[in-house]
């Protein structure tokens, strides 16, 4: 808040407090011969008329109380303008005591899990109750309460990886997060070479396919796409190259979006937590992903 605005409050808050105690004041000092004065003029039913009668004294007292406690409260708390209260008060500086408070508290729990390797915590309820705890907060939105995944967000409770399910690749996997990119085609294949070679990834997924395309995709399979995929499709988790003759698709394995991927490539990234989670819970959370595939 600009000096000026924070001016402009303090003066608005200010007089609207001392305002209304003189309102108080003033409706609280009406004898009782102005009181008969004060008849507004008002009759009902012939003899039911309306007064102007002082406030009720327990009423007026509470209503100074709540003046009183305003005042303190803007003495000690910021709420006027810049002023930031004489005891130095802010929501962020509680927010951080309150972190330090549950880091005092969970860093031991965190600490003594990080000297378990991940297939023991993977056998561990406490470990795998605090890995699903991080999960929903830090995972869920984007993998499924279930780690199921969706449509370009990878199923975490299977067998298939793009980037390897063995523990130290999950650990690097949600340190250091991935960049999934699959090159556009289009331009290289033209229409016919990207209808042959979507034939050709039917054909290895074990889909129905035209069998004369599927056999010219495969020459250039092997040219454009084994590199990265495999001479048979069977991926490559350096590069998180999917398998193609598994039945997990990432982005569809219906012909329209093979040919969507084939031609205008796909750009998938899982964010890095290494700043956000800390080694650590990292460890955890990675037990827990790795428990759902290593129960099947
Ligand atoms: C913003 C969305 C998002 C969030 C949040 C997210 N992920 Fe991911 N994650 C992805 C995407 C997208 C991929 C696929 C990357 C690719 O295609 O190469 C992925 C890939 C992965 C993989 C590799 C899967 C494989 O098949 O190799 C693992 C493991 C993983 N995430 C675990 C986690 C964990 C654990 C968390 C929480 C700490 C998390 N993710 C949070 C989007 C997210
Ligand atoms: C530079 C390496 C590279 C090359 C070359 C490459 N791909 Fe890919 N491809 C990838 C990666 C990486 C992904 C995963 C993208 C992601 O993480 O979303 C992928 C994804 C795919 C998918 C989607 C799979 C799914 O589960 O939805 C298909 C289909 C595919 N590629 C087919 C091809 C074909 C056909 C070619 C050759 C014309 C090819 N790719 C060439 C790296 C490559």
């Amino acid at each position: 808040m600009s000096s000026s605005w924070s001016l402009y409050v303090i003066i608005l808050t200010v007089v609207s407090i001392i305002a209304t105690a003189l309102l108080l004041r003033m409706t609280s000092r009406i004898s009782s011969d102005e009181l008969k004065k004060q008849d507004t003029g008002h009759v009902w039913d012939g003899d039911l008329r309306e007064l102007n009668n002082p406030l009720p004294r327990w009423w007026l007292i509470s209503f100074y109380l709540t003046i009183i406690f305003a005042v303190l409260y803007l003495i000690l708390y910021p709420g006027l303008g810049n002023f930031a209260g004489v005891l130095g008060w802010t929501s962020s500086g509680q927010y951080d005591a309150q972190i330090e408070q549950a880091e005092e508290k969970y860093q031991p729990i965190f600490a003594a899990f990080a000297q378990r390797t991940i297939p023991e915590l993977a056998q561990d309820g406490a470990a795998l109750s605090a890995g699903y705890n991080l999960f929903v907060n830090e995972c869920a939105q984007c993998h499924g309460s279930d780690a199921g995944g969706a449509r370009s967000f990878p199923n975490l409770a299977d067998k298939a990886w793009l980037w390897g399910g063995a523990p130290e690749q999950i650990v690097t996997t949600i340190t250091h997060g991935r960049q999934g990119v699959m090159p556009p085609w289009g331009a290289a294949l033209g229409e016919d070479g990207v209808k042959e070679t979507t034939q050709y990834v039917l054909q290895l997924g074990g889909f129905d396919h035209d069998a004369s395309l599927a056999s010219a995709g495969a020459t250039r399979f092997q040219m454009f796409c084994a590199a990265c995929h495999g001479a048979e499709g069977k991926g490559n988790p350096v590069l998180g190259a999917p398998d193609l003759t598994d039945q997990d698709w990432l982005h569809g394995s219906d012909a329209a979006s093979i040919a969507e991927t084939i031609k205008n490539g796909r750009q998938n990234r899982m964010p890095a937590f290494q700043e956000r989670l800390g080694d650590e819970r990292i460890h955890v959370v990675a037990a827990y992903v790795y428990s759902l595939s290593a129960q099947q």
